[in-house]
C-alpha cells in the first residue's frame, strides 16, 4: 500500500553496491548526477550506470530499485506486515472484551463524542473489532507507542473526523499517564495533547481543505459560502514541519458546493471558479504530495493518510426505510457492499496517492472507507452536545437533527487507531 522511491533511499542503496573499481572521479561524478538528477527524471540513473564499464549494462535496475527500498525499514517499524495481508479487508468480530476504555475513564472526551453521557440507550455498537482476512491485528499497546513518542510530536491534520480519531488516540493513551502528567491545550490552530514525563505531544491541527481557505478557523468555520485557495499548501504546511509522525485526512467539506480562489484572498476582485468535486480535490491531494515530498524527511518520519469517513444519512441507500437516517440504528449493515462515500474521490486518491509515482516519500494510507460503511449504528446521532445541547425540539425530529457524519468515542474511530497502530509498528 507504500509508495517507496525517495531520494534518499535510492541514493543509499546505490551507494551500497560494490563500487569499489570506480576510480574515486567517476563516483564523485556519479554522486552528483545522482544527487542532482534523482528527483527529475530516474533515467539519470541508467545513464550514470550505463557510463560505468566495471558493472554490466542492465536496464531493469531501474526497476530493482524499488524493490530493493521496500525491504528497508521505515521509521518507527519494529517488525513485518502479515506478508502482504490487507488489513482493511476482513469482517467484524464481536468482542465483548472491548471497549478498550470507557467513556468516564477518558477526560479528554469532548462532549460532542460521549453518546452515552447524552442518553444513547443501547452499547452495542461498543462490542466490535475488526477481524482482517488472512491475518491478525497486534494487540494495541499503549505503553509502546508513549514510549515510541518520547521526545516526539505526533500531528493530526485535518477536519473533525480527524480530530474524533485524534481524541481516540489520546484517549487510548492517557490511561498509562499519572494526573498531573498530561494536558490538553486549545491553540489558535486546533489543540495539544501533552505528556509531560514523556516530553511527546500529540496534537491536532485544523485544515479541513489542507489548503488555505474561508473555513480555517478552528472554532468558528460554519461557512456556506466555503472558498479554497489554490496554491495555498504552504499557508498551514508550514505549520507542519518538523512532526515525527503525521496523519493527514480531508474529504467531508468537498463535497459541498464550493469555489477554488485563485490569486489571494487579499485580492480586491477575486478571481473564482467552479470546478467538479473531484478536480477540486485531486489539487488538494496533489498540493499535500508536493509537500510531502519537500518537507518530509523519509528517515525519520511517518506519514499517513485517511480515507474518507463514511456517512449514513440516508437509510433508502442500504436498502433501509424510505426516510430514515442514522437515528435508531444499532446494528450494522450487511453484505459489506455499501459503500458511504464518493468512490470518484477514493479514485482520485488511488490514482495521486498510489499509481503514479509522484509521491517520493511513503505514505501509507489508512483505507477505512469500506469497513467503516457497515457501521451504522457507531455514529453520534442525537446522543451528543450539539453546538448546544439539542432542545426537545431538536430531540424529536431525529431526521433533521441526528449526526450521522461523527462517531460515537469509544467505539468506531479506536479501531482506525488499531489500524493505525498496526501500520506504523508492522508495516
Ligand atoms: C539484469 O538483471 C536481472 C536481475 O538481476 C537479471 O535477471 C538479468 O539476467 C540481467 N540481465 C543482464 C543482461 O545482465
Ligand atoms: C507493550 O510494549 C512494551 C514496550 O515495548 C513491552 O515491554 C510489553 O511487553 C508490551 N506488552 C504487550 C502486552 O505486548
Ligand atoms: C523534548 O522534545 C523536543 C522535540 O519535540 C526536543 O527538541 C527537546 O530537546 C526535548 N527536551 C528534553 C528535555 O528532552
Ligand atoms: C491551480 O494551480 C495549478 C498550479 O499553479 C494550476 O496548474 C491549475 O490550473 C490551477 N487550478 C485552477 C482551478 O485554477
Ligand atoms: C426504533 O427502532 C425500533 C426497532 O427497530 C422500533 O421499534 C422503533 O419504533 C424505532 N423508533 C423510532 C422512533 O423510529
Ligand atoms: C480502499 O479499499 C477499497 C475497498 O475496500 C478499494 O476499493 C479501494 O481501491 C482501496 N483504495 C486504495 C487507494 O487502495
Amino acid at each position: 500500500m507504500q509508495k517507496v522511491v525517495t531520494g534518499d533511499k535510492l541514493k543509499k542503496t546505490l551507494l551500497s553496491q560494490n563500487y569499489s573499481s570506480l576510480s574515486s572521479f567517476l563516483s564523485l561524478a556519479f554522486i552528483l548526477f545522482v544527487t542532482v538528477f534523482y528527483f527529475t527524471d530516474l533515467r539519470y540513473i541508467s545513464y550514470v550506470q550505463n557510463i560505468d564499464h566495471n558493472t554490466p549494462t542492465n536496464h531493469t535496475i531501474i526497476s530493482l530499485i524499488p524493490e530493493k527500498t521496500r525491504s528497508e525499514k521505515l521509521p518507527f517499524a519494529i517488525g513485518e506486515g502479515n506478508g502482504g495481508c490487507d488489513i482493511f479487508t476482513g469482517e467484524w468480530t464481536r468482542d465483548y472484551t472491548r471497549p478498550i476504555y470507557e467513556e468516564w475513564e477518558c477526560p479528554f472526551l469532548e462532549p460532542q463524542l460521549t453518546c452515552i453521557e447524552h442518553g444513547r440507550p443501547e452499547k452495542d455498537y461498543r462490542y466490535w473489532r475488526w477481524q482482517p482476512r488472512g491475518c491478525s491485528l497486534p494487540r494495541f499497546n499503549a505503553t509502546l507507542m508513549l514510549e515510541t513518542l518520547r521526545g516526539k510530536k505526533m500531528l493530526f491534520v485535518g477536519d473533525s473526523l480527524n480530530r474524533g480519531q485524534f481524541t481516540s488516540l489520546v484517549c487510548l493513551l492517557q490511561g498509562n499517564i499519572p494526573e498531573k502528567d498530561k494536558s490538553m491545550e486549545a491553540v489558535p490552530s486546533g489543540v495539544v495533547f501533552t505528556a509531560k514525563d514523556y516530553n511527546a505531544t500529540i496534537e491536532f491541527y485544523w485544515a479541513p481543505f489542507l489548503l488555505e481557505s474561508n473555513a480555517d478557523d478552528p472554532y468558528k468555520h460554519r461557512v456556506t459560502d466555503r472558498i479554497v485557495r489554490n496554491g495555498s499548501i504552504d499557508t498551514h504546511g508550514e505549520n507542519w514541519r518538523g512532526a515525527d509522525i503525521i496523519v493527514f485526512n480531508s474529504y467531508i467539506w468537498w463535497i459541498s458546493g464550493l469555489r477554488i480562489l485563485r490569486g489571494s484572498f487579499e485580492d480586491e476582485v477575486k478571481d473564482l471558479v467552479e470546478i467538479p468535486m473531484e478536480d477540486s480535490y485531486r489539487i488538494a491531494v496533489g498540493s499535500l504530495i508536493k509537500w510531502i515530498n519537500k518537507n518530509v524527511d523519509p528517515q525519520k518520519t511517518r506519514v499517513f493518510f485517511t480515507s474518507m469517513s463514511p456517512t449514513h444519512q440516508g437509510s433508502y441507500k442500504w436498502g433501509g426505510a424510505s426516510k430514515g437516517n442514522c437515528y435508531n440504528e444499532t446494528s450494522m449493515i450487511k453484505g459489506g457492499e455499501f459503500f458511504g462515500a464518493e468512490r470518484s474521490l477514493m479514485q482520485v486518491i488511488s490514482e495521486e496517492l498510489m499509481n503514479t509515482g509522484k509521491a517520493e516519500v511513503p505514505i501509507t494510507f489508512l483505507n477505512i472507507t469500506q469497513l467503516s460503511s457497515a457501521r451504522k449504528d457507531a455514529h453520534t446521532s442525537i446522543y451528543k452536545k450539539q453546538w448546544g445541547p439539542l432542545t426537545d425540539k431538536q430531540l424529536a425530529d431525529p431526521m433533521s437533527y441526528a449526526d450521522c457524519i461523527h462517531w460515537c468515542l469509544p467505539g468506531l474511530q479506536d479501531i482506525w487507531n488499531e489500524l493505525f497502530f498496526s501500520k506504523l509498528f508492522y508495516p
